[in-house]
């Protein structure tokens, strides 16, 4: 149901299964770093697809957390990804000395998260790892090391769960594929 109820073709994740994974995934990064229980993990969340994963992960994680946001986009054309990013949103604080997990929604090309890894490593942070909820079998051209990755998806566009099609879909509690005209009515 909802509004987009009729433009959804196949639910590829399910809420459910989203929820599951996630709390998985926040078991697995406490145990990693139990060893720095005390110290605040820093966050950062990639704008905007990653805001509803942030939202759902930062309050599953059993571990003191600062929260941060960057907004990045790619130059040129949105077809061909050159690997050259913008920063529209930067961090607000230097991150040197601190453990930093990126937040991700989903890796496609890997070329935004690569270009943002080693952005963020030259900062002198004190570790920075990735989580993503999705990854697309493009992501193992690029070698990017993500310790944490929720699910393996086919190479389809999808949509909700912060992922959106024409800045619209974010909101779908799960992630799913559209039906063909809904691309062609627009
Ligand atoms: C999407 C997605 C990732 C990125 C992955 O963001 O949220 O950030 O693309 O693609 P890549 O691995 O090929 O670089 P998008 O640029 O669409 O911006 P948005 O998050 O604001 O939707
Ligand atoms: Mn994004
Ligand atoms: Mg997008």
């Amino acid at each position: 149901d909802g509004p987009y109820a009729a433009d959804i073709e196949r639910v590829v994740v399910s809420a459910t299964d989203i929820q599951e994974k996630i709390s998985e995934l926040a078991r697995k990064v406490e145990a990693d770093f139990q060893a720095d229980a005390s110290s605040p993990l820093l966050l950062v969340g990639v704008l905007k697809g990653a805001f509803v994963f942030m939202a759902d992960f930062a309050r599953e994680l059993r571990h003191p957390t600062e929260i941060e946001f960057m907004a990045v986009s790619s130059y040129g054309s949105s077809t061909t990804s050159s690997g050259v990013v913008r920063i529209l949103k930067d961090l607000d604080r230097d991150i040197a000395g601190r453990h930093v997990l990126v937040v991700e929604d989903i890796i496609d090309s890997g070329l935004t998260l690569s270009w943002l890894l080693k952005n963020l490593a030259s900062r002198n942070p004190a570790s920075v790892r990735v989580v993503a909820l999705l990854r697309k079998p493009d992501a193992v051209k690029v070698p990017v090391e993500v310790p944490y990755v929720g699910f393996d998806i086919p190479n389809e566009f999808v949509v909700g769960y912060g992922l959106d099609y024409a800045e619209q879909y974010r909101g779908l509690p799960f992630v799913g594929v559209l039906k063909p005209q809904v691309y062609g009515a627009a």
